[in-house]
């Protein structure tokens, strides 16, 4: 897959899934501007990435100000984006009983609020036939318990997903979803070895998903070969999601 010259941008770029993904464009070619809230991880992920190709800028996608300093940044930069890969996240587990306003309120603005207007703000920056890419969870789909603010987020990431591979369509702009399962990254450093262990004994891969397994789907779904891919939901999850 070649990505020579493509801009690309990944909110939430600075860990995990986000950075394996901005590391691929650029392996393929690309320029790629990444956002996040903390500067140390922005400039971290900048050193580890090391290429001319990456730019970086910290932007709290929760803030309609920093929403529109990125979209003055891209302005500025003269080019349009060919693909936006809207990743970035966080996740909090109570279960219905235990979650406060405060958690509820932070899951949706990041999570629902900052991913919508951050889309409506970079539409007019994407060139015809651009690819969109949203992250959400395969706690959209399932039951788990603790879950629940989260996986109503992530509901409404995929909604939103459906109706912009709509709207957008006539510009020849796919838009697709990116589920992951249970995957190693920064998110789920707290979570106890154990609940991990016991996660991937029900996975029918038997393991958790690495970053690089994610971003390579986000990278297929954002290239040429995926050309007639749009509106689509890829679980990207060794099977779990069929156990259910
Ligand atoms: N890891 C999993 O098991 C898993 C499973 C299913 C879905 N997902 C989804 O995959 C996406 C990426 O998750 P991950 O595991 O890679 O998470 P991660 O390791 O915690 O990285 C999250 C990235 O998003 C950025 N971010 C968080 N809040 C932000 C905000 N308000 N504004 C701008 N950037 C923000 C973080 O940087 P700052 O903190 O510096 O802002 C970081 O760069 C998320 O949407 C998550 O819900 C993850």
């Amino acid at each position: 897959m070649d990505f020579t010259n493509k801009n690309i941008v990944v909110t939430g770029g600075s860990a995990g899934i986000g950075l394996a993904t901005a590391k691929s464009f650029i392996e393929k070619g690309a320029k790629v501007l990444i956002t996040g809230r903390n500067t140390d991880a922005l400039d971290k992920a900048s050193h580890t990435i090391n290429s001319p190709a990456l730019k970086t800028l910290a932007s709290d996608i929760s803030k309609m100000a920093d929403i529109a300093t990125l979209e003055q940044n891209i302005a500025e930069s003269g080019h349009k984006i060919d693909v936006l890969v809207l990743n970035a996240g966080i996740a909090k587990q109570y279960s219905i009983e235990e979650t406060t306003e405060e958690v509820f309120d932070d899951l949706f603005n990041i999570n629902v609020k900052g991913l919508f207007f951050t889309l409506q703000k970079l539409i007019p920056h994407l060139v015809e036939g651009a690819s969109i890419i949203l992250i959400s969870s395969g706690v959209s789909v399932s039951g788990y318990a603790q879950m629940g603010a989260y996986a109503a987020t992530k509901s409404a990431v995929d909604a939103i997903a459906r109706t912009a591979a709509t709207e957008l369509a006539d510009r020849k702009i796919r838009v697709n979803t990116v589920a992951p399962g249970l995957t190693d990254t920064p998110m789920n450093q707290q979570t106890p070895e154990h609940i991990k262990t016991a996660i991937a004994a029900a996975v029918p891969l038997k393991r958790i998903g690495e970053a690089e397994e994610i971003a390579n789907a986000i990278v297929f779904l954002a290239s040429s070969e995926a050309s007639y891919i749009s509106g689509s939901y890829l679980s990207v999850d060794g099977g779990v999601t069929i156990r259910r």
